[in-house]
């Protein structure tokens, strides 16, 4: 049987990169997904791509770091598919203006701030409880590795997604058992967005050598996702799950 078959799944960020892979495999899984994305073109190329492969999923345009749009996706999801019983906060994402905390930019720590801690707050916010009248489920945030280990140079980001990880604790904790909340912990994950970044440049190889058991593809993240969003981690709750290639032990 599908490992998702009968749920509902609303994922944030999925127009590409990890989300739309997260998506394209929640949906081989059976799961009925919504693409919550603010690139709506993105957003729509996701879902067709899903409908084209022979699973069932919508987009709707969300911004989720604003309270009416996470709130009216949220309930369309369920008016759509008539329930929800897996949200996955995956909007956000690092820059490059971002630095240590004496250099970085004021606006790049509210801009990560806004996007990845406090649109994970409001999906929550408004997600959870869908997921309680749904008879219960899973969340999953998306943390980093940077909230696990010491890296430099990028002090607003790391305190997001420390944030993240925090956040997931306490709501495993408020929500239980009705809801299991856990966050995922990816290191450098290789996006089309990463490897435009890195590609050709000094980067790439350092990722490569310190990468223990290989470079980390969208699909191994989404692997952690379909793993935390079915009924096989039904005894997983409150936890950061690193998928990191070995980097924070080595
Ligand atoms: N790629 C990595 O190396 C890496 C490593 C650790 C953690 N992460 C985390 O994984 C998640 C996904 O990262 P990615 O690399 O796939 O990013 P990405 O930039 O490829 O995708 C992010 C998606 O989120 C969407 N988005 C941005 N703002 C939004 C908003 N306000 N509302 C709704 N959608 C919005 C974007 O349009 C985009 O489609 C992020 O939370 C990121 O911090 C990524």
């Amino acid at each position: 049987m599908p490992r998702l078959e009968g749920k509902v799944a609303v994922i944030t960020g999925a127009g590409t990169g990890i989300g739309r892979a997260t998506a394209r495999l929640f949906a081989a899984e059976g799961a009925r997904v919504v693409i919550a994305e603010v690139n709506a073109a993105a957003g729509e190329q996701t879902a067709q791509l899903i409908v084209q492969e022979g699973g069932q999923a919508i987009a709707i345009t969300t911004d989720v770091t604003e309270p009416d749009s996470i709130q009216a996706t949220i309930d369309k999801a369920v008016q759509h598919y008539g329930g929800l019983h897996v949200l996955h906060n995956n909007a956000g994402g690092s820059t490059a203006r971002d630095s240590n905390v004496t250099e970085a930019p004021l606006e790049e720590f509210w801009r990560v701030i806004k996007l990845d801690l406090f649109g994970t707050f409001l999906g929550c916010r408004f997600g959870i409880p869908a997921i309680v009248r749904s008879g219960g489920g899973s969340v999953i945030n998306m943390s980093s590795n940077v909230a696990l280990m010491g890296v430099p140079g990028r002090d607003c980001y790391t305190a997001a997604k420390g944030g993240v990880a925090a956040m997931t604790r306490s709501m495993a904790v408020e929500f239980a058992p009705k809801v299991r909340v856990n966050a995922i912990a990816p290191s450098a994950t290789m996006t089309d967005r990463v490897r435009t970044l890195v590609a050709g440049n000094a980067a790439l190889g350092k990722l490569a050598e310190s990468h223990l058991v290989g470079l980390i593809e969208p699909e191994d993240i989404a692997s952690m996702a379909l793993f935390l969003a079915s009924d096989e981690s039904s005894k997983v709750t409150g936890h950061i799950y690193p998928v990191d290639s070995g980097v924070i032990i080595s």
